[in-house]
């Protein structure tokens, strides 16, 4: 018989950065599936890989002198070199610098233009020209600057493609609200409430801002702007429209896509949109989950803030990082990281729940039997609970797991753990090993604690892959003992299993000392970060960004007129929250102007500073009030800074 199927996907992740914590999340949560469903039988394809193109790139691999290919790949081996660490089994790893995704992208890209769902059109909005990006209005700073870099924006409009998503609004609202393709479902109702229902406007899908993408193949000048490259990885992995691969037939459509909260409505709006226009069938699942978040904010590579899961697993182990992630985390919520929670889970679960269960068993094993289960068995109701309690923890996990609630698979593993402690403590075992006559009851009861630990050891492996193994050498257990066939049942194990003491699976950790040193790591981290953060990032403009406006004469210079003049009073335009008005001593008689640097200045850091004045300018009317001249100010990352004069120049002196 041939295997079903499977086909699961993590995003595609920008190597902007290093890979964090974050990122771990979904590839481990994938990785878990996949590694789960081979063990049920199918046959799997787990695709991960890394969305290579854009103008954050170009940008970043300019800073460094080097060309965008040469930028991402480096910091693709590191994504690699994380994933075999935390011993990530994908099938296949898609980049989207690779030959055969472009090929698919300006086919796809093509298909839609001919059948009339791309059109071109005109982009426009504001534009920040340093940052060459177009911003929405709502996108803009406080100041109505741009966010990245927080310079002022201009209108502009540049040529650009247009994908028609408006055509499909009805069908994705039906998709969200009538099936369960988003998971969960709550999620599914605040899209539709607050992108479908106002009305979905048109997708600006090509940019002739930047070079660093898919060429659109009939359009020089254009290329395709992110979500159509980012989001085809998905089919170009599996051969669509390309000669690399034929898996299309078999693996499509996916049973599972996992994002955060980020990409979301990317991925349950714009890709449904796109498969739609494309006339091929729609993914079964879109699984969504909240943020790791750290200190309150979303862990990011560009914050600082990183944990970095080399250094957890370097300490821990790379299974004890996948089970704190994945144990922490419900599908759909935000999930906290913290060292401490990290530690006490480790602690918990790991080294006196499951690791306590497993060289306790085996130990006593050892000690009473010389390592091996004799024949003469006597059973007792005692048993059962624990077995029922073992056995029923694989259908509750198989169910959890279809629906990709992997904290809830993990928690009913871990309730029969600890039924199986329970069992140590009402059967005593000490006891009976003291006792002759008891040697009979003792081998059942070891026995069946061996088996019960072959049976939630294999429901562990797919999430701990790297230590399991390891807990059947030492309960003598043999591949075919830990088939999925053979965890619905007890005695698997042979009768005179011999068991293989061997070294602690999960050492205890101290708690104190641990987070005093791990807070130690995270404050040399972060200094490191800041230092390593760009001139710009720290708010500096970097020389070759300043752009000169046309060259003017001295003459022209001439023509305005500076001043000294000192702040005699200041205070708020009335129905206004960024003028203030101010009295000044310009050395003429006085004046009153009225300046827009309420947010950033009180009266009382004003009043008796020389500033400097542009005396001849027009006056103008500024909500009603009267403004002779303008003082003069500088626009940065931190604000609005007034130019403030050495209180030596007299009022009225001449600037020049
Ligand atoms: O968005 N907590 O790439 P990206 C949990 N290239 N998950 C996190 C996380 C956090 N703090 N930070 C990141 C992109 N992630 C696009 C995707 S897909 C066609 C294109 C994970 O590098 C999470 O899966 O910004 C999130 O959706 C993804 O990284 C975003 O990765
Ligand atoms: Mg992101």
């Amino acid at each position: 018989m041939s295997k079903k199927p499977f086909y699961i996907t993590t995003p595609i992740y920008y190597p902007s950065g290093n890979p964090h914590i974050g990122h771990c999340y979904t590839t481990v949560a994938c990785d878990s599936i996949a590694r789960f469903k081979r063990m049920q039988g199918y046959d799997v394809m787990f695709l991960t890989g890394t969305d290579e193109h854009g103008l954050k790139i170009e940008q970043k691999a300019a800073e460094q002198g080097v060309s965008p290919k040469e930028y991402v790949d480096v910091i693709v081996e590191k994504f690699k070199s994380l994933w075999s660490y935390m011993n990530i089994d994908y099938d296949r790893y898609i980049r989207t610098t690779d030959d055969y995704h472009i090929e698919t992208v300006q086919k796809i890209f093509k298909a839609l233009y001919d059948k009339g769902y791309i059109y071109k059109g005109e982009y426009s909005g504001k534009y920040c020209t340093p940052c060459e990006s177009f911003w929405t209005e709502s996108q803009l700073d406080e100041n109505g600057c741009c966010p990245e870099c927080h310079r002022p924006v201009t209108f502009a409009k540049e040529e650009a493609y247009f994908f028609k998503i408006s055509a499909f609004a009805d069908r994705i609202e039906k998709l969200l609200l009538d099936t369960d393709y988003l998971r969960p479902k709550t999620r599914a109702i605040e899209l539709v409430n607050n992108f479908i229902k106002p009305g979905l406007e048109d997708l600006c899908v090509s940019r002739t801002t930047f070079k660093w993408g898919v060429p659109v193949s009939f359009d020089e000048g254009h290329v395709v702007y992110v979500w159509i490259d980012a989001l085809s990885n998905y089919i170009s992995a599996l051969g669509f429209m390309n000669e690399q691969y034929s898996d299309f037939d078999k693996y499509w459509p996916a049973n599972t896509h996992m994002v955060a909260k980020d990409i979301m409505r990317f991925h349950a709006i714009i890709w449904p949109a796109i498969l739609m226009a494309l006339d091929i069938p729609l993914p079964k699942h879109l699984a969504v989950h909240g943020w790791i978040t750290f200190n309150g904010e979303k862990m990011s590579k560009s914050l600082g803030n990183v944990v970095d899961p080399f250094v957890l697993g370097e300490r821990y182990g790379c299974d004890a990082i996948r089970y704190h992630i994945l144990r922490e985390m419900a599908l759909g919520a935000d999930s906290s990281f913290s060292n401490e929670i990290m530690i006490n889970r480790i602690n918990s679960d790991l080294a006196n729940g499951f690791g306590n269960l497993v060289s306790r068993t085996v130990a006593m094993a050892d000690k009473y039997f010389g390592g091996t289960i004799p024949s003469d068995r006597q059973a007792d109701a005692l048993d059962e609970d624990f077995k029922n309690v073992v056995l029923g923890a694989v259908s509750a996990v198989e169910a959890a797991m279809e629906e990709t609630k992997i904290k809830q698979a993990l928690e009913e593993i871990f309730k029969a753990v600890d039924r199986a402690n329970k069992y140590i403590d009402e059967t005593e075992p000490w006891k009976l090993g003291k006792d002759d006559s008891q040697k009979a009851r003792l081998a059942s009861v070891l026995y069946n604690l061996l088996d019960g630990i072959r049976i939630m050891s294999a429901l562990l492996s797919p999430f701990m892959p790297t230590t399991m193994p390891e807990v059947w050498k030492q309960i003598g257990a043999a591949e075919a003992d830990v088939t999925y066939d053979k965890l619905s049942v007890f005695g698997v194990l042979p009768e005179n299993v011999t068991v293989c003491k061997g070294a602690i699976l999960f050492p205890r950790i101290d708690v104190e000392k641990e987070i005093e040193e791990l807070n130690s790591i995270i404050q040399k981290n972060m200094e490191a970060a800041q230092a390593n953060l760009s001139a710009e990032e720290k708010g500096e403009v970097p020389a070759e960004k300043i752009e000169l406006a046309e060259e003017i004469s001295i003459d022209d210079f001439a023509k305005v007129e500076l001043r000294c003049a000192k702040i005699l009073s200041a205070e708020k335009v009335k129905k206004s929250d960024k003028l203030l008005c101010l009295q000044l001593d310009d050395g003429m008689g006085g004046r009153q102007v009225v300046s827009g640097i309420a947010q950033y200045y009180s009266p009382d850091d004003l009043v008796g500073k020389k500033i400097q004045l542009v005396a001849n300018l027009k006056p103008v009317k500024l909500r009603g009030v009267e403004s002779c001249g303008m003082i003069c100010a500088s626009d940065t990352p931190d604000g609005v800074k007034v130019i403030f004069l050495d209180d030596s120049i007299p009022c009225g002196a001449k600037i020049r």
